[in-house]
């Protein structure tokens, strides 16, 4: 759109980004040179109106659009982009594992440590025993630790209670938490992340009871919009996890996979072959399982941040981007296996020992991981029509991202063009999602688009 054409009603602009990141493309994944292309506008500006981009071009442009009403940002010459969409996390839990780290540290595997005892089911234990209001304080840090590191859309997954009102509970406090914090949060129903104690040794059983007591709960209340399970050796096997998958389909839900992450056992070819929105984890995925989903519409979901907290090989992203894959990369935030809720830490990790270049890694963590959520062109993408969720750097330029390892230096964060935070003020929540107009999540529950 041309200053010209312009809609009357720009109520926010924001001028002198020294870059502009604006992620063109529409709503699909991007694959081969799309996948580096970062739309970079220098000196660049953009207007919105009631917290949508309505124009994106340079600042030499951008004064056609201010009237008087309206609130200006001058972000000085910094980096001005998108923020980050963190397609798998596990924020809804109580309690922290810093032993099994030390234990890992001397050498038990993560497996050795579950089969002790430990591992998801010590997070079941205490999550259980949690009060709802423990629960929901214990998420809103979480969320908020995301949001300081750029992080302003996420998909979260329950999956630490592993029984009905529990996972039930874990569900609606993330539908709360969207409703009262700035952030859009994707819910997905992970019931199926470990077989439970009152379910040990009949795993087929567990899955019969997500399936015929849980799931028509989520469903009929909307209270998720994917469904996920944990395909690995001795927790749920292809048969059992296409069981779930396909009961989540018919119930309405989308689906993703805990796919090959310890061993190659046909996670990346079931989410191919289900038409699943993500397999996600792929460290051990098979050749065969890499081509079925460079063929498919099912995005490749990164994890390098759990390879390095868990001591193991990193992904190689060339693997995918070069068979043509859809790549996003996540933080996969967990007690567990990565108790990291920083993607420019996940951005370092891919290019750095991943094989992702800095550009291929930027727009995994925003555009590519949008549209595996089914937001792209919504989100991740600072276009006219995507909402005005972005990030001001203290930065001239955006390979500094990755570059500056562990140490980011964001300046403030932005949800549909309000301040959500910024360096000075730490407060959380600013802009409820409630007062924005636009929501993802109401009281009748998950809203597919907007
Ligand atoms: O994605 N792999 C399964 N689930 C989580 C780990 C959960 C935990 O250890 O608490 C993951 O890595
Ligand atoms: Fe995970």
């Amino acid at each position: 759109m041309t200053p010209s054409a312009r809609p009357p009603r720009a109520d926010f602009l924001l001028v002198h980004a020294g870059q502009l990141l604006t992620l063109p493309g529409g709503p699909a994944s991007r694959r081969g040179p799309a996948a580096r292309d970062l739309g970079v506008i220098e000196d660049g500006a953009f207007a919105c109106s009631d917290g949508r981009v309505i124009w994106a071009g340079s600042t030499d442009e951008a004064s056609a659009f201010s009237g008087p009403d309206m609130r200006i940002v001058d972000a000085g010459g910094r980096l001005v982009m998108p923020g980050f969409v963190d397609p798998h996390t596990h924020p809804v839990f109580v309690g922290l594992r810093e032993m099994e780290f030390a234990l890992r540290a001397s050498g038990a595997t993560y497996q050795q440590i579950a089969e002790a005892g430990g591992g998801i089911a010590s997070t079941v234990r205490t999550t259980r025993s949690a009060s709802r209001a423990e629960l929901a304080a214990s998420l809103h840090d979480h969320l908020s630790d995301m949001l300081r590191f750029g992080t302003t859309t996420l998909e979260a997954k329950s999956g630490y209670s592993l029984d009905r009102d529990g996972e039930i509970e874990s569900l609606e406090l993330l539908a709360e938490a969207a409703l009262n914090g700035p952030q859009t949060i994707v819910p997905t129903f992970l019931g199926p992340h470990a077989v439970p104690p009152e379910f040990e040794g009949r795993p087929d059983d567990f899955i019969a009871f997500m399936i015929d007591e849980v799931l028509p709960v989520v469903s009929s209340r909307k209270l998720a919009k994917y469904a996920d399970i944990f395909c690995e050796r001795n927790v749920f096997d292809p048969a059992q996890s296409a069981r779930f998958l396909e009961a989540a389909m018919t119930a309405g839900l989308g689906v993703r996979i805990h796919a090959d992450e310890f061993s190659a056992f046909g996670g990346a070819e079931l989410a191919a072959s289900l038409g699943a929105a993500s397999a996600d984890h792929l460290l051990m995925a098979s050749d065969e399982g890499v081509a079925a989903l460079a063929a498919s519409d099912t995005t490749a979901v990164l994890l390098p941040a759990t390879a390095f907290f868990l001591g193991l090989a990193f992904p190689d992203g060339r693997r995918f981007l070069d068979a043509g894959a859809a790549v996003a990369l996540a933080t996969d935030f967990n007690p567990g296996s990565c108790y990291c809720p920083s993607m420019p830490f996940v951005l370092s990790t891919a290019v750095c020992r991943c094989r992702f270049t800095v550009e291929e890694a930027i727009v995994a963590a925003t555009a590519n991981s949008a549209a595996c959520l089914g937001l792209g062109g919504v989100k991740g993408t600072l276009q006219p029509g995507a909402d005005a969720d972005f990030t001001i750097w203290d930065l001239d330029d955006y390979r500094g991202i990755p570059y500056h390892l562990a140490a980011p230096d964001i300046v403030s964060v932005h949800c549909s063009s309000m301040p959500a935070w910024t360096k000075d003020d730490r407060s959380y929540p600013v802009q409820p999602a409630r007062d924005r107009g636009r929501i993802c999540m109401d009281e009748s529950g998950w809203k597919a688009g907007r």
